[in-house]
């Protein structure tokens, strides 16, 4: 029984690393966006209490950090804390503000072993202080990684993020430096925290909601969508290589007839 279990294990690794051979030779979607959803859930259906499911999805995290990494994907944005996310119980708040903490005292050697780089967007301001420590200090010590840019969402709103770059376009309209046919798509992209990020390719979002919630509106425009019913505490190598290889097989038009055309 367990030699049989074992040889199932290892074909199935085989296949893995077959599929991902295949798929490394197609088109890598250079930004991958994730909402991870169903933390909660994980934990509810194993009657812990939902911040166990918290804790379960940070090993998550890792493990498609390190598997996008290894299939060349440049940037990974992970929603990890919305700004409606306020709205939760204290005790919540405060566990999941522990995390990146956690996550980066942990794996920071790892982080800079693979050359992964660290960022963020959202209010940093706005954290306790504790995390705005973890995660300003991670920033400043893989800055120059040259590898994928692992970029948490935190305190995210997209929302916000658009009031904040229009009025700065709208001040420098005011103070004379930026003329009116000046505010465009790029002028507005510019003053977003995504700037120097290409738009995201992939949005995969887990747990089976069907929704943004305010997650880059502006940057998602021509992104395929992804949606699956697995809770990210079970999300795994097998299911982000499923998301890429549907991702190579949508027809990308962007408004024109032929397909596979670049925006
Ligand atoms: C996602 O899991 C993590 C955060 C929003 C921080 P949830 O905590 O939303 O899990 P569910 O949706 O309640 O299952
Ligand atoms: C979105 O998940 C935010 C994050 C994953 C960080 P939520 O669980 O907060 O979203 P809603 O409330 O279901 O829309
Ligand atoms: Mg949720």
């Amino acid at each position: 029984m367990l030699k049989k279990l074992m040889r199932k294990k290892t074909a199935d690794i085989q296949l893995l690393d077959e599929r991902m051979e295949a798929v490394k030779n197609r088109q890598i979607p250079n930004h991958v966006a994730i909402i991870m959803d169903g933390n909660g859930r994980w934990a509810k259906q194993r009657k812990m209490p939902r911040i166990a499911g918290h804790h379960e999805g940070m090993k998550t995290v890792r493990q498609i950090t390190n598997f996008a990494n290894a299939m060349g994907v440049k940037a990974l944005t992970l929603y990890a804390f919305s700004t409606e996310n306020w709205k939760r119980p204290r005790i919540e708040i405060d566990f999941l503000m522990n995390l990146p903490g956690e996550f980066l005292n942990t794996y920071l050697p790892e982080l800079m072993e693979k050359g992964i780089k660290v960022e963020m967007i959202g209010d940093m301001d706005a954290l306790p202080s504790h995390t705005k420590n973890a995660i300003m200090k991670a920033i400043e010590q893989t800055k120059d990684n040259k590898g994928l840019v692992l970029n948490f969402a935190m305190n995210y709103g997209s929302r916000v993020e658009l009031v904040h770059a229009m009025k700065e376009l709208a001040e420098e309209v005011a103070a004379g430096t930026l003329k009116v046919d000046e505010v465009n798509e790029s002028s507005i992209g510019s003053k977003l925290m995504t700037a120097h990020l290409p738009d995201p390719d992939l949005l995969i979002r887990t747990s089976g909601e069907v929704r943004l919630s305010n997650f880059m509106l502006w940057q998602l425009a021509y992104a395929e969508f992804i949606f699956t019913d697995v809770l990210w505490p079970d999300y795994d190598e097998d299911c982000f290589l499923q998301a890429i290889e549907v991702f190579q097989k949508r027809d990308r038009r962007f408004g024109s007839l032929e397909g596979d055309q670049k925006r």
